[in-house]
């Protein structure tokens, strides 16, 4: 048999199916209300709030990443899709957009523009994390950021605007909030918390071992459970705060209360990303055990000191969050929130005969332009099979065009 005649020989019963990539999903048709009605929230929020629209790339620089998210996180460490490309650059796949934004925001000269300059985008993110239920290596955000300002009702306003927006999608949320100091603070802070967890090396795992040299604040939200137990009786960053850190962070508070936001205050909660100064948050699920620390609805914080560290020609103070999409609509679906269809139409054509199959095709369409939102299944023949369908789509109007109709 030549080389020919083989590959054109039937393919084998059994021949692999190609599926997606671990981690990766498709958005099947009838999600997709769930996530027009998410989006639709955002923007309404976004536009409402003042929040103005950015589109990023779905690639950056690798360096973008490595400098701001920071070398030793785990997103930079373990989890970044990178490549070099034909041209010899290094590139990754954004594994979140606050870098892309605070880069947009030099490279644009934002800085010359009314402070705070508040943006708004949505879309995909990626990190080669170990997949399990809520958790995927291709997942959505939909974020906040308010650039040029230092006004801790930014923070308040960003903590309350994203939990009214859980609430109008059904969710009920509890924010966890803490404030890891600045530059200032920190060198003090982090000298007590390794002398404290010297002390009990021997009770931590081997990755924290080695973070009590790199990275000692991430020893905080390590998720084995002996860490946590040593975490929970470790010295808090709120305790070493300056004095203008303090004062910062008791006004969030303050307005958070004002605006009848529930908080609970979480002294292990430090976020892991480098970028961070004062104010850090998290939207968990109500219940505060491993599963819902795992499961945050969405995160955020301030990067006061980000701008700067990547170009920024002054020190540009910042605030921002970014919200999980498929977290939001599981919890959506399992709370069994009702959706409005979106995608429920008006007018249904139906037909009988051939004629009238002509015929409706240009009705449909003239109906369509008008502005109707119009269905049909005109692919179907009889009349009892074609309003099974207008039933299941919930249409309100059917037109049946019939012989005598043509006639006429
Ligand atoms: P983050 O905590 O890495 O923060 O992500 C924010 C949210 O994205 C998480 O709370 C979670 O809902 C969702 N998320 C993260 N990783 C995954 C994953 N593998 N699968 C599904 N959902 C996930 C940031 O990304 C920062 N950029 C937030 C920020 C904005 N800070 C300041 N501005």
């Amino acid at each position: 048999m030549t080389a020919d005649t083989k590959s054109d020989a039937p393919k084998k019963r059994g021949t692999r199916a190609i599926k997606t990539l671990r981690g990766m999903r498709d958005i099947m048709p009838e999600d997709q209300k769930y996530w027009d009605y998410l989006r639709m929230q955002a923007r309404e929020f976004s536009h409402s709030y003042g929040f103005r629209r950015i589109d990023l790339p779905l690639m950056e620089p690798e360096q973008l990443f490595n400098r701001t998210v920071g070398k030793t996180s785990d997103i930079v460490e373990k989890e970044m899709y990178t490549f070099v490309d034909q041209g010899g650059d290094k590139i990754a796949l954004r594994p979140e957009a606050t870098a892309s934004v605070a880069r947009a925001y030099i490279e644009h000269g934002m800085i010359n523009r009314p402070q705070p300059v508040k943006l708004f985008y949505e879309g995909p993110m990626f990190r080669r994390e170990r997949p399990q239920s809520g958790r995927y290596r291709q997942f959505h955000q939909f974020g906040f950021e308010a650039i040029g300002s230092l006004d801790p009702l930014l923070d308040a306003q960003v903590i309350f605007m994203n939990y009214r927006l859980l609430k109008s999608v059904g969710i009920s949320s509890m924010v966890h909030i803490n404030s890891i100091g600045d530059e200032e603070s920190r060198p003090n802070y982090q000298k007590v918390l390794v002398s404290y967890y010297r002390t009990k090396r021997s009770e931590l795992c081997e990755d924290c071992r080695k973070r009590l040299n790199k990275n000692p604040l991430r020893l905080l939200d390590c998720k084995e459970k002996d860490c946590q137990e040593v975490a929970k009786a470790a010295p808090q960053s709120v305790d070493y705060l300056t004095e203008a850190c303090r004062e910062h962070f008791m006004q969030v508070l303050d307005y958070l209360d004002e605006m009848d936001v529930p908080y609970f205050l979480d002294h292990t909660l430090v976020r892991g990303l480098d970028y961070y100064t004062r104010t850090v948050f998290e939207f968990m699920p109500d219940g505060n055990d491993e599963q819902t620390r795992q499961a945050a609805y969405g995160a955020g914080g301030r990067y006061d000191d980000l701008i700067e560290s990547i170009g920024g020609r002054e020190h540009t103070p910042a605030i921002g969050v970014a919200m999980g999409m498929e977290r939001i609509i599981n919890a959506m679906k399992a709370q069994e929130v009702d959706i409005p269809d979106a995608t429920a139409c008006e007018v249904f054509v139906a037909q009988i005969g051939e004629e009238a199959k002509k015929k409706s095709m240009m009705l449909f369409e003239d109906l369509r332009s008008a502005g109707l939102c119009v269905a049909e299944s005109l692919a179907k023949e009889g009349l009892k099979s074609q309003l099974e369908v207008a039933n299941k789509k919930g249409v309100k109007y059917a037109l049946i065009l019939g012989q005598k109709e043509i006639m006429d």
